[in-house]
């Protein structure tokens, strides 16, 4: 960039562009797209009849403080809606966060292959990143604690993390958070919570209700499928709230994401037949490409990272696999250059991708 004209404030220019997942496959087939986290069973049709009823209202602005879609989250999880504030998407709460906490001088830490988003806004808002090592693809308390200090103003931890699909045990998750000083933020991102089959993990309820330094962050993006409208929620300290309402634009949620995001809530069926397909394409996903010898990191998320060689051979298959109109994401940036990740599909997605994967190992 010119040395002379407007120049960004520090830390800008040191941001890598967030690349989304791929979407189209060469030579115009309809691809199957598994590189973004969504789900394969579309959104509810009760959330699609909804957003199509708001298109008689576009002359409105919306509702700026999503009363009926914070209503809903309340009645659901037993919250109190003054404490739970919304975003487009749950990126935008994690932007708000580290405006509002982390400025220069000021340092923010995660793990080592946690959600990109973490590093983005941290630089965006001045400060430093810090990633710290995992042990296993996972989240190391030990070492998270031993990094953070004085200047640690936000913990980040996706929960489970995306790419890894691993996840950290409540017990752990407490540990981490009785190790921070009172004045660092722990955010809990839960992202892909609801696919957690899991009786020792707890999305951060838990924490934000009995401390003063947890936020949880949750999106209609992935089980709910309403990644299209943008649409996050985060539960917080009503201190922490108060920051968010102040910082956010004052009709950051639009009416139809709202309209959509109750009326998803409510379905409790879609969400359960959603999470019960994956329940059962997980395990046969990461058992058919273990069988094929590509080492695949035990997921509770609804994805899977897949191991290769080397940079080489991950690159090669998902050329090979692009070929063949299937799309999965590679995730160097996330510092595993020797992986691909792959969000569950239908069956026939599923299946389609253990035999594409076979074939370019030569094993059919
Ligand atoms: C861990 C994690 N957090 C947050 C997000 C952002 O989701 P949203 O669509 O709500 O902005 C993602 C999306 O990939 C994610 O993987």
């Amino acid at each position: 960039m010119a040395k002379t004209g407007p120049q960004p404030q520090p830390g800008i220019l040191d941001i890598s562009p967030y690349i989304p997942g791929e979407s189209s496959a060469p030579g115009g087939v309809k691809p199957i797209k598994l590189s973004s986290n969504e789900t394969p069973l579309g959104p509810s049709p009760k959330a699609v009849a909804a957003f199509k009823a708001e298109a008689e209202h576009l002359d409105r602005y919306p509702d700026g403080a999503a009363t009926v879609l914070r209503g809903a989250i309340g009645r659901l999880y037993g919250l109190d809606p003054a404490r739970i504030v919304c975003g487009s998407g749950s990126d935008e709460l994690i932007n708000l966060i580290a405006h509002a906490y982390i400025g220069p001088g000021d340092e923010a830490v995660y793990s080592e292959h946690g959600f990109l988003m973490y590093k983005i806004a941290t630089l965006a808002s001045g400060g430093t990143p810090v990633p710290v090592p995992e042990r296993k693809y996972t989240a190391d308390v030990d070492a998270i604690l031993a990094r953070v200090g004085p200047k640690t103003r936000v913990v980040f931890l996706a929960n489970p993390n995306n790419p890894t699909g691993t996840y950290l045990a409540h017990g752990e998750v407490r540990r981490l958070h009785q190790g921070l000083p009172a004045g660092t933020l722990l955010v809990l991102d839960a992202a892909y919570s609801e696919y957690v089959r899991r009786n020792d993990y707890e999305a951060g309820l838990e924490l934000v209700a009995t401390t003063e330094n947890t936020v949880m962050t949750r999106t209609f993006s992935k089980i709910y499928g309403l990644a299209a409208l943008r649409l996050g929620w985060a539960y917080c300290p009503a201190g922490v709230a108060d920051v968010l309402n102040r910082t956010r634009g004052p009709f950051n949620v639009n009416a139809p994401a709202i309209a959509a995001g109750v009326a998803a809530l409510e379905d409790r069926a879609h969400v359960e037949y959603a999470a019960a397909h994956n329940e059962k394409w997980l395990p046969w996903v990461t058992a058919e490409i273990g069988k094929l010898g590509l080492e695949v990191t035990p997921s509770v998320g609804n994805f899977v990272l897949i191991h290769f060689a080397s940079p080489k051979a991950a690159i090669a298959a998902d050329e090979f696999l692009k070929a063949r109109g299937i799309i999965l994401r590679r995730v160097a940036a996330y510092g595993l250059p020797n992986c691909l990740r792959m969000t569950i599909g239908t069956e026939d997605d599923n299946r389609q991708v253990v035999a594409a994967l076979a074939s370019f190992l030569g094993r059919s």
